[in-house]
């Protein structure tokens, strides 16, 4: 999830790049850079890190130009360094490229450019775009609109590409394949953008690109053609929005926006991972099969938020697989004393990848010689450097301190990553695989029916946003569900809140119902559907009001809750992918009910990088 910034016009190019970059840097802040046409040759500055960075190195080295394209970088593919940094140029030095999104197809398409004799100067998968293009104008006679057209009929993946050549000064090229990217223009001058507040100073008329389809922008014009090449009408949209709320992308918190970027996080978690075949693909391990079939026991350790992620991945990991599973918090682990050797995989998952005792525990588990395999969202983080292997989640980053969007990728890549553990143990059978993958690839959508629930927790929500406790249940991977929903509405709310495994209540926490008290109730489809009902029933019978998560059409449910939030059904071992949702909804809308602001809780840091 990378920033974009682009600029045609008679003006100067830079300080509308800069002054873009710079609002869409909660996009990506891992490096940035920009490219200049001026005077018949290219100039480009990139550097790792923040803004900052990159503003220095221009502080002493002018870019005048009226052509420019800018980039602030999210990091999938390569860690965050100067020369991984966008744009990309092809080997003339002619041509620029930025780009968000993820290039599935990027290896083989590298290995054949290598071939031809083009070379490369970076990790990224982006770099490719810049030496097809530059292949395809050496066949002459094309213009880079349509060796832009050329070069995506052979992309696989998503991107949002824009390109600018100096053998063309006259327009900016851009295309779209999911990641979202607008253009604009206004007199004298042409725009592009990732996001509405790069534009916002200088039109508020904008194009927002559909799927498939390509922009030439010049100053005052922008015209669209189809990836066929058919020249399409195209719809202007006028934004009334301030600059804040255009950076939340119109709503009223990162978190909600987070929230609703969940759909994507999960398909971006799961690009170029399924293989048509019914196989999971995962580039980033290296272990051979004979290693994993060493495998005797594997240890998960995490916080918080990912701590929850790991007890569900428990569930999966051993009923996939059969190996036995440990789940441990990272800040006890690293003082229990572990038994470890190298026969045990430790999993440590931190969305940011910098939490101090996640970091610990997994250098203590490499010195035991155990094998240690990460999950994060962070390219370039800490805890990749302390990792044999590294489960990237893709969701783009997360600005809220409370985790969302990286929880349910999180789920999604520790799914993955069982099932690959499963697939090269030979654990699960073919079927089993083929059906596991094909409810895999149904959530992203299955989520976006889950968060047209919105009106209706927050309906909820206002009845229960004066109450001090409340307590979440729930069974096997359902108890995941109900600790992290406990921890969502203790973050933002400040309501004393429970996380509980349902069948443990009978043994003291049901002492604390009275009349009224809330109890949010996750009943999972699965085995222990039954169970999770008599315990919902024990406690409408000392006074509860339940707020339930159940399949969608349970009559049963229906007749048991005060709320009901209805998910589609799945595999049981993916529910938390789906259940969390209304669990997040509710949190949010509680914690704004009580006034406060969900994105800035008090006392909490978005990274804690101390014990
Ligand atoms: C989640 O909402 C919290 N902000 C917190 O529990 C968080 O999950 C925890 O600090 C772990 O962070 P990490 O994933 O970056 O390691």
């Amino acid at each position: 999830m990378c920033g974009i910034v682009g600029y045609i016009g008679g003006g100067q190019a830079l300080p509308v790049l800069l002054d873009g970059m710079t609002k869409l840097e909660y996009r990506g802040y891992d490096s940035a850079g920009v490219a200049v046409v001026a005077d018949g040759s290219l100039q480009v500055e990139r550097r790792a890190g923040q803004m900052h960075n990159l503003l220095e190195a221009l502080e002493t080295r002018p870019m005048p130009g009226g052509l420019g394209i800018g980039h602030t970088r999210w990091a999938t593919h390569g860690p965050p360094t100067d020369g991984n940094a966008h744009p990309h140029v092809d080997c003339s030095g002619r041509i620029a490229v930025v780009h968000n999104g993820i290039i599935e197809n990027h290896d083989v398409l590298r290995a054949r450019l290598e071939g031809e004799g083009h070379e490369f100067r970076s990790d990224t998968d982006t770099e490719v775009v810049a030496h097809l293009i530059e292949s395809i104008l050496r066949e002459g006679e094309v213009d880079l609109r349509t060796a832009m057209l050329r070069t995506v009929n052979l992309l696989e993946g998503a991107f949002a590409l824009v390109c600018i050549s100096v053998d063309q000064p006259g327009s900016i090229v851009v295309a779209r394949q999911e990641p979202p990217i607008i253009v604009g223009a206004a007199e004298g001058i042409g725009l592009v953008g990732s996001d509405i507040p790069a534009l916002l100073d200088h039109t508020r008329d904008i194009v927002p690109l559909d799927n498939h389809q390509i922009a030439e922008v010049s100053p005052g014009s922008v015209r669209v053609w189809d990836f066929e090449g058919n020249e399409v009408e195209f719809e202007t949209v006028h934004v009334e929005w301030d600059l804040a709320a255009a950076e939340r992308g119109g709503y009223e918190d990162f978190m909600l926006k987070e929230i609703f970027e969940q759909p994507e996080a999960v398909r971006n978690t799961m690009r170029g991972r399924l293989d048509p075949a019914g196989c999971i693909v995962l580039d980033e391990v290296h272990w051979d099969k004979e290693t994993l079939a060493a495998i005797t026991k594997v240890v998960i350790v995490a916080c918080g938020t990912s701590f929850h992620a790991g007890m569900a991945a428990k569930h999966a990991i051993e009923h996939w697989t059969r190996i036995p599973v440990e789940l441990d918090l990272a800040s006890e682990f690293r003082y229990r004393d572990p038994v470890l050797d190298a026969t045990s995989l430790v999993i440590g998952i931190a969305q940011s990848g910098e939490t101090a005792d996640t970091l610990a525990a997994l250098r203590f588990a490499k010195e035991m010689g155990a094998h240690v395999a990460a999950v994060t969202n962070v390219v370039g983080s800490s805890i990749t450097r302390d990792a044999d292997a590294v489960l990237f989640t893709h969701a783009g980053p997360e600005i809220s301190v409370a985790s969302t969007k990286t929880f349910l990728a999180q789920l999604t890549a520790l799914n993955l990553f069982a099932l690959y553990l499963a697939q090269e143990r030979g654990a699960m059978t073919q079927a089993k695989m083929a059906e596991t993958i094909e409810a895999m690839r149904a959530l992203p959508e299955q989520i976006e029916d889950v968060l047209m629930l919105q009106d209706d927790v927050h309906r909820a929500a206002k009845r229960y946003a004066h109450v001090t406790d409340a307590l979440f249940i729930g069974r096997g991977v359902g108890m995941a569900v109900a600790m992290e929903g406990a921890l969502k509405l203790k973050e933002i709310s400040y309501i004393h809140a429970e996380g509980y495994a349902a069948g443990e209540l009978k043994h003291g926490a049901i002492a604390l119902i009275e009349d009224g008290t809330p109890v949010i109730g996750i009943l999972t489809g699965h085995r222990l559907y039954d169970k999770m009902l008599a315990n919902v029933q024990e406690v409408r019978a000392r006074g509860a009001q339940t707020v339930l998560v159940a399949p969608r059409g349970d009559e049963r449910a229906r007749s048991l809750a005060n709320e009901l939030f209805e998910v589609p059904l799945t595999k049981p071992l993916l529910t938390p992918i789906l259940d969390t949702i209304p669990m997040q909804l509710f949190a949010y809308y509680v914690a704004k009910e009580r006034g406060l602001s969900p994105d800035r809780p008090r006392n909490l840091a978005k990274s804690v990088t101390v014990e």
